[in-house]
């Protein structure tokens, strides 16, 4: 600090007195008045002085052909307020000083630099209301005033702002309602984030013309009124809307973006009824239609952290930052500790910080940590990661290990197929879990992230894997199940390559695994808080427990991965249901074709937008086909493959005899022949090529069930 200072004091000294001073052009004298006005304990500016003939050097400034286009200091504990006078630098397109110390208003000159691309202030504490002159901003692509004191209404003048893509008000005081046009206005908006603040007023109908928003679209913990305009289903459909904590009445329109919407989206309005929330509407009489019961759910089940929706209610001001940096595993599969898996970065720079979460109930009895190891270099322009990042944070209350422990831990490889690597993690006191590893990216998309993963942590059923916790930061995301033991359907079907010990299952463990797997996607289909769609059902996402009971796994992970950023997954699929697809077509003609889709896709699943639960059904049908045949689900005859439901009709229509197509290890149980056929009648009813002829989970539980009374 000391020799800053008499830097500082030496150069204020030959400005009075210097004739050298004169050199600096306009745009540096400018600049300079910034400086002075300004409090710099960190020296930022320190090399900015009248000697140099232009400011082109200086820390923070960027030029184009010797004119000044960027400033950008961030997170230097700069305080004071703004200069009007940075409103003359004529060609500058961005201002950066996010997350330091700025107080006072927006000068309304700011706003005369008419290039401004982007404005990043947030993390400051200016207040007063954003100036009208902002609709002279034509080229405005980004706006980030969030966590200030900003108050007063928007502007209507901003949906002159045509370019802009990113709007982040969140965390300010602003109230009134958002200005006329704005959903016509901003058609370019990308990113919408208007939450914590004091906006009323309805909900602009044209609101859902913004079809280029992506991720969440967040107006919490506002005081929107009046009902959700129906044309908000009209968003594209990945948008996520967060409209929890306003004053919102009505039903929910059950259409477009709005449909298949958990009750997380819209908790905290006490006037709003319908579905997918519990209480109906006053004039709803279907009411009595509508999943009610729970039957799977023991009615005192409140999971600790997702009963009072305080994980999205409560503010994000300063949370903690544990770090933890992923590195590259390449194949091995060995015993190590998990935390060296993950090169981390943690325990001994990490003080705790309890007096943060004294009303957060969710985050663990253990506290959040503050963790500093990693300061990432500010030298980027627009708005980085504006990024909760928290602890390991439990999603029920039977979790009672902590992220340190979960480090400590030793683990081993399971396998990278699927989605992410996945690694057995053994704890101190014996405790077996599952970890999957996600991507490295998506730090923009933590609130959808935590959204769909209390969802799926909502999940409890003894035939769903359990999530019990996951952890998220801007370099790591982690998701913690119960560990299931005894490996995959897949496995248990077919065996591994290079394990010799191979049991193959009885028929009476065959049709645990049926009924049980039926069980479970029952409930996700019908009694899971909301109807979901699994989407991926395969038998190496059918993972078997110590007494060979199916635990279905991998529900949501793809979207959660998609979120992440960290795996194409869900496109391969797509990719993959476009081949198949182009193949059953060519198969109509001659068999000849190869293989290339995974065989558990329905045919209408590339053609349709929408999953539906139907798909769910082909699926279960086509592993029922290879439970009986053991078969895998792409078949090889001769020179060509074909899919194990085209094989069957094949064998059908040729009138093979049944010991031909069944897997010859079920050769003991001929005896248990009625079952089989009725097995393998269940079976092709379920891959009929016309989903609507397909049965429901609950009418193949029932077929399962009955065909077992029948024989037992
Ligand atoms: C917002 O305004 C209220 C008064 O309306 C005040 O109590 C509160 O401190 C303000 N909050 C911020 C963040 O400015
Ligand atoms: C905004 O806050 C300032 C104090 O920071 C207050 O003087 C002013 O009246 C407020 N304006 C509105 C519109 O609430
Ligand atoms: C919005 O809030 C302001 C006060 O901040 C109030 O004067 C106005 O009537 C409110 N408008 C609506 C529609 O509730
Ligand atoms: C906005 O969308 C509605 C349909 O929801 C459409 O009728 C209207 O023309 C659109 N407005 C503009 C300006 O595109
Ligand atoms: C939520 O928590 C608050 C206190 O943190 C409590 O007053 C309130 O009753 C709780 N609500 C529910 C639904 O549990």
């Amino acid at each position: 600090m000391l020799p800053f200072f008499a830097l500082f004091f030496f150069l204020l000294c030959c400005n009075s007195l210097a004739p050298v001073v004169y050199s600096l052009n306009a745009e540096g004298s400018v600049l300079l008045t910034l400086k002075q006005t300004l409090t710099d304990p960190q020296g930022s500016m320190s090399n900015w002085n009248s000697f140099d003939e232009n400011p082109c050097s200086w820390n923070g400034i960027t030029c184009k052909d010797q004119t000044v286009v960027s400033i950008s200091i961030p997170k230097r504990k700069l305080y004071g307020s703004l200069p009007s006078s940075l409103g003359s630098l004529s060609q500058l397109r961005h201002i950066n000083f996010r997350n330091n110390k700025l107080f006072g208003n927006l000068p309304p000159r700011l706003f005369q630099a008419q290039g401004l691309q982007s404005m990043v202030l947030y993390g400051n504490s200016l207040s007063g209301s954003v100036p009208t002159e902002i609709q002279n901003l034509r080229y405005l692509q980004a706006l980030d005033l969030s966590q200030n004191f900003f108050n007063g209404s928007l502007p209507a003048g901003i949906v002159q702002c045509k370019r802009l893509k990113t709007l982040i008000l969140s965390q300010n005081n602003f109230t009134g309602p958002l200005p006329d046009g704005f959903g016509t206005g901003l058609s370019s908006l990308e990113r919408l984030d208007l939450s914590y603040n004091h906006f009323n007023g309805s909900i602009p109908s044209d609101l859902g013309n913004l079809s280029s928003l992506q991720g969440t679209v967040d107006l919490s913990n506002n005081y929107f009124s009046g009902s959700i305009p129906a044309s908000l289903g009209n968003l594209p459909e990945k948008v996520y809307i967060d409209l929890t904590y306003n004053n919102l009445n009505g039903p929910i329109p059950q259409n477009g973006a709005l449909m298949n919407r958990g009750p997380t989206a819209f908790i905290g309005n006490p006037g709003l009824c319908g579905p997918p929330l519990k209480n109906s509407c006053a004039s709803d009489t279907s009411s009595a239609n509508s999943p009610s019961s729970f039957p799977f759910i023991p009615d005192n089940y409140s999971p600790q952290g997702t009963g009072n929706g305080s994980m999205g209610s409560e503010k994000n001001k300063g949370l903690s930052k544990g770090a933890v940096v992923g590195i590259v595993v390449g194949d091995i599969i060995g015993i190590c500790l998990l935390g060296l898996l993950f090169s981390f970065c943690y325990s001994r720079v990490c003080g705790f910080n309890q007096d943060l979460d004294e009303n957060d109930v969710s985050k663990g009895k253990k506290g959040r940590k503050e963790c500093f190891c990693f300061r990432k270099d500010d030298s980027e322009v627009l708005s980085d990661n504006n990024v909760e990042q928290y602890d390991l944070v439990p999603l029920d209350s039977h979790v009672n290990f902590d992220l340190d422990e979960l480090l400590k831990a030793s683990a081993f490889v399971l396998g990278k197929s699927g989605i992410g690597i996945m690694y057995k993690v053994v704890l101190e006191d014996g405790l077996a879990l599952a970890v999957r590893r996600l991507g490295e990216g998506g730090s923009q998309r933590f609130k959808e992230f935590q959204t769909e993963v209390e969802a799926i942590g909502k999940l409890r059923h003894p035939n769903i894997a359990t999530l019990r916790a996951y952890y998220w930061s801007v370099d790591e995301k982690l998701l913690i199940y119960d560990y299931v033991p005894n490996g995959s359907l897949a496995t248990a079907i077919h065996g591994k390559a290079g394990l010799d010990t191979f049991v193959p299952l009885s028929w009476s463990y065959r049709l645990k695994i049926m009924k049980g797997t039926a069980k479970g996607l029952l409930y996700l289909h019908e009694f899971s808080p909301k109807k979901y769609v699994h989407g991926d059902l395969k038998p190496s996402n059918i993972l078997l427990g110590q007494n060979m009971e199916p635990h279905i796994s991998d529900f949501g992970v793809g979207r959660l991965a998609n979120i992440a950023g960290g795996s194409p997954t869900l496109q391969s699929n797509r990719v993959a249901a476009e081949k198949l697809q182009g193949r059953q077509k060519s198969l109509s003609n001659e068999v000849t074709s190869n293989v290339l889709g995974n065989g558990y896709m329905a045919p209408e699943a590339m053609k349709v937008v929408k999953p539906s639960q139907k798909w769910d059904v082909y699926s279960y049908g086509v592993i029922l086909l290879e439970i009986i045949t053991g078969r895998s689900s792409i078949v090889l005859v001769g020179n060509s493959e074909m899919d194990l439901v085209q094989w069957i009709q094949l064998c059908i229509e040729e009138k093979k005899p049944l010991l031909e197509v069944l897997d010859p290890y079920l050769g003991e149980d001929a005896d248990r022949e009625e079952e089989i056929i009725g097995v393998l009648k269940i079976a092709m009813a379920c891959v009929h090529s016309s989903p609507e002829k397909r049965p429901t989970m609950r009418h193949v539980l029932d077929a399962l069930d009955k065909l077992t009374i029948s024989s037992d």
